[in-house]
């Protein structure tokens, strides 16, 4: 059975992309995106995802309290019978409604090594702290902001003549890559999670080494 999976978006959907092309190569099998959906009108990912012929759905967020608007969403979720949620830009904390909706299945991208450096500008704050490696995450989304449990890690070294566009554009290479990935582990289903630790199951653990 196909696996269906929606993007949320806010901004230029770059991480959006990397997962199409991964389900257009195959390197997501048996997955589809099923609908893009903005909060934002502007968003050039949902540019971006109608170039490529796929379903968006813009759904403004302005004005509205946090639940009210996750209740539209997640309706708009539902109606495309989405398997998987992937937040790839997406500027908004989800209530505790939105995630009880989708347990354990919805993902998000961060460009930090978490937990450091939570929240916006995270490669600005690992670039001041003066960090020596920074990277990104991708984690399975809790109510809390940028907090719940770690699918996967990329690392990045931090060099001494970096610029924040060019820590941004090394951290957001690996973005794209561990992504897919994780996207891919999630939906074939080979984890199980243990407190807070994501275990990935015997298999899963060959297929990467075999890949
Ligand atoms: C990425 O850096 C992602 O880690 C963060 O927001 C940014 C979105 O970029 N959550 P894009 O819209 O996917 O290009």
């Amino acid at each position: 059975m196909t696996k269906r999976i929606g993007v949320l978006l806010s901004g230029r959907g770059s991480n959006f992309e990397a997962l199409a092309e991964s389900v257009a190569a195959g390197r997501i099998p048996n997955a589809e995106i099923a609908v893009v959906i903005s909060n934002r009108e502007g968003a050039p990912g949902i540019e971006r995802a109608r170039a490529r012929g796929i379903e968006t759905r813009v759904i403004p967020s302005k004005g509205l309290e946090r639940e009210a608007y996750d209740r539209q969403v997640v309706a708009a979720l539902r109606e495309k019978q989405v398997d998987l949620v992937c937040l790839a830009g997406f500027m908004r904390l989800l209530s505790p409604y939105f995630v009880a909706a989708f347990p354990n299945r919805i993902l998000n991208i961060h460009p930090s090594l978490l937990p450091a450096f939570p929240g916006l500008e995270a490669q600005r704050q690992a670039l001041e702290y003066g960090v020596k490696w920074s990277g990104c995450t991708v984690h399975i989304v809790d109510e809390n902001l940028d907090a719940g449990p770690i699918v996967t890690q990329a690392v990045v070294p931090v060099l001494d003549d970096d610029t924040l566009e060019t820590l941004a554009d090394r951290i957001l290479k690996e973005e794209h890559r561990i992504y897919s990935e994780a996207v891919r582990l999630v939906l074939e289903g080979r984890f199980r999670i243990e407190g807070r630790r994501v275990i990935q199951t015997a298999a899963e653990k060959r297929r990467a080494n075999e890949a």
